[in-house]
């Protein structure tokens, strides 16, 4: 593949990241955290792209033989891009697996999804004995769905049925999400839609209610998981 060819050479989020320098240090406890022969599962966002730009280092300077399990396409291609070796569910089960956040309340229950990978993200944190979140402190709230709204994958099909069971279980407004804003529906790559729904309060058994709907495949909201939260300081 050629990594220099325009349409690659966007995939790096450079000057696109808020909070950089604090993002970068708990992107750097994460990396001294890998021993050799781990297989660890990556989640998404710009903290998770700077860890993996770290951990590109510590394999070109050690030469560190792990194995990476993405959580999206985009992912996959900067491992590949940065020589980080992939692997797959079905071949290894994660010694551990780090992903960033949109939300983390004092339960370190999470917001996730605004990525849109939030199915397989909640598929490896499911299937990981051991989860790092890495967040910067502009993403701690009081309160769930404070600052975000959950997002919610839908089965195309089914978009109508789940928007009306939404609204019995309390949500206030429900957004279908567009590609750039205006061009159509995002369809995530598990070829579904995405709601991104407001709840004025979001229970302890949201996350069930919602799943137990026809027609969803996954929530955004991480009630209960068992994870550790690693915070930074925001600079700014
Ligand atoms: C995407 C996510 C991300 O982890 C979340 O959006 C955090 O991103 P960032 O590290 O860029 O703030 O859940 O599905």
């Amino acid at each position: 593949m050629d990594w220099n060819s325009d349409i690659i050479k966007n995939l790096s989020w450079a000057g696109t990241i808020s909070n950089r320098a604090g993002k970068q240090r708990v992107a750097d406890q994460i990396v001294s955290k890998i021993k050799e022969g781990d297989v660890i599962g990556v989640g998404s966002g710009s903290t998770v792209y700077l860890t993996l730009f770290a951990i590109a280092e510590r394999i070109k300077a050690e030469g560190l033989n792990i194995l990476a399990i993405p959580t999206s396409i985009e992912i996959s291609m900067a491992c590949s891009k940065l020589g980080i070796p992939l692997t797959s569910l079905y071949e290894h089960k994660p010694n551990w697996c780090f992903d960033g956040a949109d939300e983390v309340d004092p339960d370190k229950s999470l917001i996730k999804g605004r990525g849109g990978a939030l199915f397989k993200e909640k598929l490896l944190i499911s299937s990981s004995p051991l989860n790092y979140i890495i967040v910067d402190d502009s993403k701690l709230v009081d309160k769930l769905g404070s600052k975000f709204p959950v997002p919610v994958e839908v089965f195309p099909q089914a978009v109508l049925h789940v928007e009306e069971a939404l609204k019995a279980l309390g949500a206030k407004d429900i957004v279908l999400r567009l590609a750039g804003g205006k061009d159509g529906p995002v369809i995530t790559e598990n070829n579904n839609l995405l709601l991104d729904v407001h709840f004025d309060s979001i229970d302890k058994d949201m996350e069930h209610k919602i799943k137990a709907i026809t027609g969803v495949i996954e929530s955004g909201l991480f009630i209960n998981y068992s994870i550790e939260v690693l915070v930074a300081a925001n600079d700014a």
